[in-house]
């Protein structure tokens, strides 16, 4: 990736160029197969960065700290219910006043639509922001990480044919995965649930939609599963799980319908018995501890690519109280 390339933020993955998209997957790809260690020195050295959790995360939290560490950023876990956004501060304060302690690099999860770009409109001069998932708007690293798994499976893009099964209306997971797969060239896109999971039908163009599990997955060669969204719809609109599970779940018997060596993705977490069964989750075509370790390869790539605009923005400017200081 070239200087140019660089990215300062990552809301969505529409923000990126196809050069930009690609360039991050190979970089993540070079960090899973030469080192997702600690580097040293690490292109993030004397920055600092803070996770923004506002809704709850194992794998993205867990895999941006993991990814900050192995690049030498110094680190901060923002700890929501003992922070002073329970008095009334706003989320633009506090992140001017963990940018006035030296953060310059926000890691952000809401489930408010639109915050993340308002907060990126507003951030301090030399920061960067990345969304880790965006209500049901967009989770751009889960996206990357999602098309590098099917990249490292499937390397003949062209004529792959992707089954989408779940609450994909309330996905931001499935729409990340949608722009990502086109970016990709995928040659078919099959999006599969109960008729209120599908999307608004002028939203996903150019896929095809449907209810019944076995056409949808027939001959496909990548099945992405989804969770069903509890906290984004009244409780009334949430199905049975048994009954979900008998028309969606994803049992071995259903498999053989999928091409022979099809793969099975979910971003997790996973709810057993609902949207796959146990033989499935933990079967040779789940590729789904996978995912979560391509994940810390992700977030590293996207962080070298966020700490290098910044640099590039740094120069010439005095000295940043916090370069050069180690903060671990
Ligand atoms: N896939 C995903 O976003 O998982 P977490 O909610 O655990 O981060």
């Amino acid at each position: 990736m070239t200087e140019q390339q660089e990215i300062c933020q990552l809301l969505s993955l529409d923000d990126l160029t196809p050069d930009q998209f690609f360039a991050l997957l190979d970089r993540a790809e070079n960090f899973l197969t030469t080192s997702m260690h600690r580097q040293a020195p690490g292109p993030l050295q004397g920055r600092i960065l803070a996770n923004l959790f506002f809704e709850p995360s194992t794998r993205t939290r867990i895999s941006f700290e993991i990814a900050a560490r192995h690049l030498g950023a110094g680190f901060v876990n923002f700890d929501v219910m003992s922070s002073s956004r329970n008095k009334g501060e706003a989320d633009r304060d506090t992140l001017a006043t963990l940018a006035a302690m030296g953060v310059s690099i926000f890691v952000l999860r809401t489930g408010t639509a639109g915050l993340p770009a308002e907060l990126a409109a507003r951030l301090a001069p030399g920061c960067g922001l990345i969304s880790a998932g965006e209500a049901e708007v967009a989770h751009p690293t889960q996206g990357l990480l999602d098309m590098l798994t099917i990249r490292r499976h499937k390397p003949d893009i062209s004529g792959l044919r992707v089954a989408i099964v779940g609450d994909i209306a309330h996905s931001r997971v499935a729409r990340s995965a949608v722009r990502g797969l086109r970016l990709m060239g995928v040659k078919e896109i099959r999006l599969i649930g109960p008729e209120s999971f599908l999307p608004d039908p002028r939203e996903m163009p150019d896929t095809l939609k449907g209810s019944d599990l076995a056409t949808g997955i027939a001959g496909a060669d990548v099945i992405m599963t989804l969770r069903i969204q509890s906290e984004r719809m009244p409780l009334a609109e949430m199905p049975d799980g048994n009954d979900y599970f008998q028309r969606f779940g994803l049992t071995e018997r259903k498999l053989a319908a999928a091409a022979p060596d099809a793969i099975v993705m979910h971003p997790g977490p996973i709810n057993r018995g609902v949207e796959l069964d146990d033989e499935v989750a933990d079967g040779p075509r789940s590729v789904i501890r996978e995912q979560v370790k391509n994940g810390v390869a992700t977030r590293m790539a996207v962080l070298t690519a966020i700490a290098k605009s910044l640099d590039a923005l740094d120069l010439g400017q005095a000295d940043r109280p916090t370069r050069g200081h180690r903060n671990e």
